[in-house]
């Protein structure tokens, strides 16, 4: 990997702080459970967030689970989500015996298009969640004025400091849901923390994955009799990671900003190339967390377009860093779409209910598909110097021809 003296004195800031609070915590013993440091970082993430309260996990995915156990999703509702995720975002969905209903998006920006929240809303859609994908900001004030009646929910594991009108993601819907896994901007190696402004929600999340921790009022009145167990399940996360994800949250604002600053003059390389378009962000976002690359679109349609594999290999011969899309095309799989279909998979041999006379069909989401086809993310170094944006300027239009 590329790097740059400025990245250098970065990383060997931020790294000896991480091994100063690690050592502090394993001299201490302070290695399970909830430390002070534990619940100051809780209180620190929701702040920047611009939330009351923040619980932690051992994961991102189990944040998004508790997430929905907190609004009440369960056996026959419908959860809208789009397709364009990672499937951490649609498995707790199923995992709760919702059925996700896919929203495609928005073509240019690739995030959720709001009117899909009007065409694909029945009845039974009890709540939607929201991802803002690669760090790109769903467009929030027409989502929330769609979602009247709805719980909402906010995957932000890939945008960690991302604003909307100047306000963060993470605080428009009742949960905000954040990874803090290894790749992400803030890392606690694996873990996760959800933010409410809601103190109901704030003791049902702790509820989901937190037992004993309900002698400081989380698991009060209704919820009294669970006060010694929750729901039985052990989702906390590791102190010992969040050692780390605090100086992480510490140094966010400074490494959003390389990186916006960076992605800046990455696109005035790109804008010459007439089929290669960044991928816009709406006028309200500001784009954190950058999770992934900067995404650039292959316009298939012009004529001198190379496709996305001939471009990838190009670059990568010459030594410029850039991947597809990582993750798949879950609308397209049967498992994803249809409850009876996975838990005749999960469940080999076990009689189950009768499958549904007709299939239930995969959605047809045409942004999504060339979206997932068509993307090239570039890679972005926090930090980079000219000398690294000077290879780009020289080694992109010799590869694209
Ligand atoms: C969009 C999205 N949601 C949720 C998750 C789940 O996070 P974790 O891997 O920490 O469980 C990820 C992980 O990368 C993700 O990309």
């Amino acid at each position: 990997m590329f790097t740059t003296d400025k990245r250098r004195r970065f990383l060997h800031r931020t790294q000896s702080l991480k091994l100063q609070h690690l050592r502090d915590a394993v001299q201490q013993n302070q290695v399970t459970g909830y430390p002070p440091f534990v619940e100051e970082f809780e209180r620190d993430f929701a702040r920047y967030v611009g939330c009351r309260h923040g619980v932690t996990f051992c994961n991102g995915t189990s944040t998004l689970e508790a997430a929905l156990f907190a609004l009440g999703v369960g056996e026959g509702d419908e959860v809208l989500v789009p397709a364009y995720t990672f499937h951490a975002s649609i498995d707790p969905i199923l995992n709760a015996g919702a059925r996700p209903v896919y929203l495609d998006i928005d073509r240019r920006t690739q995030t959720l298009d709001p009117s899909e929240i009007d065409r694909r809303r029945t009845p039974a859609t009890r709540a939607i969640l929201v991802v803002h994908m690669m760090g790109n900001p769903a467009p929030m004030d027409a989502i929330m004025a769609r979602a009247t009646g709805l719980g909402v929910v906010e995957d932000c594991s890939h945008a960690h400091g991302a604003t909307w009108g100047g306000r963060k993601v993470g605080s428009f819907g009742q949960v905000g849901c954040f990874s803090l896994q290894g790749s992400k901007p803030v890392s606690a190696g694996e873990g996760g923390i959800a933010v409410t402004d809601r103190e109901d929600l704030w003791r049902r999340l702790n509820l989901f994955g937190h037992f004993g921790r309900g002698a400081d009022g989380a698991a009060a009145d209704p919820y009294a009799p669970l006060a010694k167990t929750g729901m039985g399940f052990k989702r906390r996360a590791n102190p010992l990671g969040l050692c780390m994800a605090r100086v992480d949250l510490q140094f966010l604002d400074e490494v959003n900003a390389a990186l916006t600053e960076l992605t800046g003059r990455l696109a005035e390389i790109v804008a010459p190339i007439p089929w290669l378009t960044p991928v816009a962000s709406w006028p309200e976002a500001r784009k954190g967390g950058f999770f992934y690359g900067m995404p650039v679109r292959i316009e298939r349609d012009h004529p001198r377009a190379m496709t996305r594999d001939a471009l990838l290999q190009a670059l990568t011969a010459r030594g410029l860093e850039a991947k597809s899309y990582p993750y798949h095309a879950y609308h397209r799989m049967p498992h994803m779409v249809d409850g009876a279909v996975r838990r005749r998979l999960l469940y080999p041999g076990r009689p189950l209910a009768e499958p549904a006379a007709e299939p239930v069909p995969l959605p047809d989401l045409p942004h999504t598909d060339e979206a997932q086809a068509q993307t090239l993310f570039l890679s972005l170094e926090a930090f980079a110097d000219d000398g690294w944006v000077k290879r780009w300027a020289r080694g992109l239009p010799e590869c694209c021809g």
